[in-house]
């Protein structure tokens, strides 16, 4: 009778110790197992010696001044921009300025080159414009305007998924005839977009290594 007592007893002993398994092991690494809280990581401060660098490898320095004192493009120097606006406009097409894609420059990039121009003085006042030779236009507002930048990259460097224009080794028929063969897909190479005559000026400008201050 006696002995029979022990048996629930040993029973609800055991259940007990079960209940105790089940509970995960409390150890010094806990944190470990619980899921992170969502963290943003904290974008890296403007850099404006890299924004600099930028400027000048994106030719902008070409067309609006070393030192941002505007040329070709008016001042940067000083802006007093908000940088949505100033991100915006280096997104758009403002002939003869091209746009320039997220692949080409990050928004992070523009931030950079955002901090290097606010860090400069205001210019005093702007360069004089280009002179070109008489009939010239700047080879950079025949490449802006017909839009080829949006995909063959701000200075015909080419994209991902346009070829390289500046310094091809088509010869002008080649040119013109490659540019008319994807009318339907790519209405940019039709003749509403450039004419024959613009096109064998930009096809110059092209072989003559597109620079932005050259006419054609
Ligand atoms: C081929 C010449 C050219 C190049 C290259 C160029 N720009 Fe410009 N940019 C212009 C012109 C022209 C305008 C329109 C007139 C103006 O507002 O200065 C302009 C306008 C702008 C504006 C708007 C200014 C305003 O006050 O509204 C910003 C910002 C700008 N450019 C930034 C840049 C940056 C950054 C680069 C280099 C990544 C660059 N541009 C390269 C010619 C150029
Ligand atoms: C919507 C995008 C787009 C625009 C805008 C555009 N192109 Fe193209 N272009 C392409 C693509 C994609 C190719 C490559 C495929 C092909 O050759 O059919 C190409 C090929 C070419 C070629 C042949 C290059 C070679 O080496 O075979 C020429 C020339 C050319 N484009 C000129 C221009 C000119 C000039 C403009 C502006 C008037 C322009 N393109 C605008 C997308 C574009």
């Amino acid at each position: 009778m006696r002995r029979l007592m022990w048996i629930p007893l040993l029973i609800l002993v055991g259940v007990a110790l079960t209940a105790c398994e089940d509970e995960q092991p409390r150890t010094s690494s806990d944190s470990a197992y619980q899921a992170p809280e969502p963290t943003t990581i904290p974008a890296a401060a403007p850099d404006p010696d890299r924004g600099h660098t930028l400027y000048t490898t994106w030719r902008c320095a070409g067309c609006h001044g070393e030192r941002g004192q505007g040329q070709v493009g008016g001042a940067l120097a000083g802006t007093t921009l908000p940088f949505e606006q100033f991100v915006q406009a280096v997104r758009q097409t403002r002939p003869p300025k091209p746009a320039f894609s997220t692949a080409e420059l990050s928004d992070d990039d523009v931030r950079d080159i955002y901090a290097w121009v606010t860090s400069l003085p205001a210019a005093a006042e702007v360069s004089a414009a280009l002179t070109l030779e008489e009939g010239e236009v700047l080879g950079m507002s025949v490449w802006t305007q017909s839009g080829c930048d949006a995909c063959h990259g701000a200075f015909a460097q080419g994209s991902a998924y346009a070829p390289p224009l500046v310094e091809t080794d088509l010869s002008l028929n080649d040119f013109l005839a490659a540019l008319r063969r994807d009318v339907t897909t790519i209405p940019a190479h039709g003749p509403d977009a450039i004419t024959d005559e613009w096109a064998a000026r930009l096809y110059r400008w092209l072989v003559t290594g597109a620079s932005i201050t050259g006419g054609c």
